[in-house]
């Protein structure tokens, strides 16, 4: 077992009304890819938070190689080399990804004007992103890349500051499912190289596929520690609501009844080319499910009213609702 650098023990936070975490214990050692899993408001981002120095905690220790840190700030988290991926990702549009990397830092001509000197920061770029597998180079202007491709770009800023953690808050919430795959074997590279990951998703199948250990928060108590071969989704799910999932989803007594909602070949402007037909029947729980960009918010958005449809007829009751009138949805 690698030792762990980072150690954090009987951590507690409460906010006004509310005790988002109490007593909570985490350790990372290097290479340690570590999920971080939890009902919503369980306390994981409150946790990394305190870990990245932007929110104190109300008691509990923090030891970074050996030395325990009192008042972690966000600049001391940096310099210890613990990285932050943000949902919302704090790059410039306007900039190369190259400039992004090194922002702030930027190597610099010599002579009175200190130009920065491009040529040297790109050299110094490129190997980042070769290690993450990236597609694209360090002069390829932000502004031209998907949000998959910014998250690479925001991973190699981590390991260009020496990061030795890298906490990832949510990353593949907006990306589809090949983007995923592809930051799934980032995260293999970046463990490969000695790196630690915190990867903190409700995506329990990515869970599966990554982590080497599984952490589960519930009402702000660590609630089960998992080793690989332990790491399940049913196993996080009872952790996580505190009881089987069977006992909270109960399958329906009966046949369904009658359709509440139709839908007859409706096409929304975004997916002009495409009729969606379906009933949803009383008691009945229907999925929607699709890739981002695949048109089901669009639909969502048609069946409540806010968007009329091109064509087509939405039924409620088996009486037509007049098109793109919330209210009348709501009524
Ligand atoms: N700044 C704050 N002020 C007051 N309460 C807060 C604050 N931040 C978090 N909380 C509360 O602390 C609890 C834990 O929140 P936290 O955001 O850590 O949960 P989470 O596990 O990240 O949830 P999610 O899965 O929804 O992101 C929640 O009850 C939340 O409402
Ligand atoms: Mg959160």
């Amino acid at each position: 077992m690698p030792i762990p650098f980072l150690e954090m023990t009987g951590i507690s936070k409460s906010f006004p009304g509310v005790r988002a975490l109490e007593d909570v214990s985490l350790s990372v050692a290097p290479g340690e890819v570590i999920g971080l899993v939890g009902e919503n408001g369980a306390g994981k981002s409150t946790l990394m938070k305190i870990l990245g120095g932007v929110i104190e905690p109300s008691a509990g220790t923090i030891v970074l190689d050996g030395e325990p840190i009192t008042g972690l700030t966000v600049a001391r988290s940096i310099a210890g080399g613990i990285a932050f991926v943000h949902q919302e990702l704090n790059l410039f549009e306007n900039l190369t990804v190259g400039a992004n990397i090194f922002i702030g830092r930027e190597p610099l001509k010599g002579g009175p004007l200190r130009f920065v000197d491009e040529r040297a920061l790109n050299r110094r770029a490129q190997p980042l992103l070769a290690q993450l597998g990236a597609d694209f180079d360090a002069a390829t202007p932000l502004s031209t890349l998907s949000l998959a491709q910014r998250q690479l770009v925001e991973i190699a800023k981590a390991l260009s500051l020496k990061a030795r953690l890298v906490i990832m808050d949510e990353p593949t919430s907006a990306l589809t499912s090949s983007e995923t795959e592809r930051l799934l074997t980032t995260i293999a590279r970046l463990k490969a190289d000695g790196v630690s990951v915190i990867l903190v998703t409700h995506r329990l199948a990515e869970i599966e596929q990554a982590a080497d250990r599984v952490v589960v928060l519930r009402d702000g108590r660590c609630v089960a520690g998992l080793d690989r071969g332990a790491i399940h989704a049913d196993a996080m799910i009872r952790h996580m609501i505190g009881r089987d999932l069977n006992t909270l989803y109960r399958a329906p007594a009966g046949p369904p009844g009658d359709a509440v909602l139709e839908l007859v070949a409706v096409r929304t402007a975004y997916r002009p080319d495409q009729t969606v037909s379906l009933e949803v029947r009383r008691g009945e729980i229907v999925g929607l499910a699709g890739l981002v960009g695949s048109g089901r918010t669009e639909l969502a958005r048609t069946v409540f009213g806010l968007d009329a449809p091109l064509s087509g007829e939405i039924r409620v009751g088996g009486r037509p609702l007049p098109p793109a009138s919330p209210a009348a949805t709501i009524a």
